[in-house]
């Protein structure tokens, strides 16, 4: 049902090193070491805002399907996806309680805030940019979960974070496959390459810490 999500060219914002593991990954900046670091060095706030995240993402998908509840695919896709993120977050809380800590209010995730200052108003231009916004959201957090999973020790946490890794890279594909299913190819490609820039350059500036943006 969904596929041939990578026809579109990516090109590099800067010339950051190749050092995505996600090899189809079309996001235009790569996230330094020093993001990786930092994780590594407070662990513990990675996984509370990680699973912050996780909810949100879920909580993300129910809205999608209540507010485009006639689009069959996006509803049915939605539903699952609303799912799968809260067993994500599910997953994340067993590490965060078994090491002793206690989830505290969501924070706001300045990247998520500020990227969705992107999405246009009207009703088809709202679609296609909540889907490709959300598209790319997915794209980063694959990105940075295989860097997360690439430096942690072998282990069941770095199982963990491979297993992520992967479903988001799903989540970037299935957005981007929704988008196809309802827009017009050339107006995704175009949008899709002003949205991949916008969020590099978004990238770039954010303070490196120990979160998932
Ligand atoms: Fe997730
Ligand atoms: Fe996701």
């Amino acid at each position: 049902m969904f596929g041939a999500h990578l026809t579109f060219n990516s090109k590099p914002l800067s010339p950051t090193p190749p050092c995505t593991p996600m090899p189809d990954s079309p996001l235009r900046y790569n996230t330094p070491p020093a993001w990786t670091e930092a994780v590594l060095s407070d662990f513990d706030s990675f996984l509370l805002d990680h699973a912050t995240a996780e909810k949100k993402a879920s909580g993300m998908a129910i809205s999608m399907l209540s507010h485009y509840p006639d689009r069959i695919e996006l509803v049915s896709a939605m539903a699952d996806l609303a799912i799968e993120e809260l067993t994500h977050y599910r997953e994340v809380l067993k590490w965060i309680h078994q090491r002793g800590l206690v989830t505290g209010p969501d924070q706001k995730d300045p990247y998520v805030v500020a990227f969705r200052t992107s999405i246009r108003q009207g009703r088809d231009v709202y679609l296609l940019d909540r889907l490709l916004t959300a598209s790319i959201i997915e794209a980063r957090g694959a990105e940075r979960f295989a860097l997360v999973a690439a430096a942690l020790d072998a282990g069941p946490l770095k199982k963990f974070y491979q297993s992520i890794a992967r479903s988001e890279e799903r989540h970037f594909e299935l957005f981007l496959a929704l988008a196809q299913k309802y827009i017009a190819p050339d107006v995704i490609e175009r949008r899709w390459d002003e949205l991949l820039d916008i969020e590099a350059a978004l990238v770039a500036d954010l303070p490196v810490r120990a979160a998932l943006h």
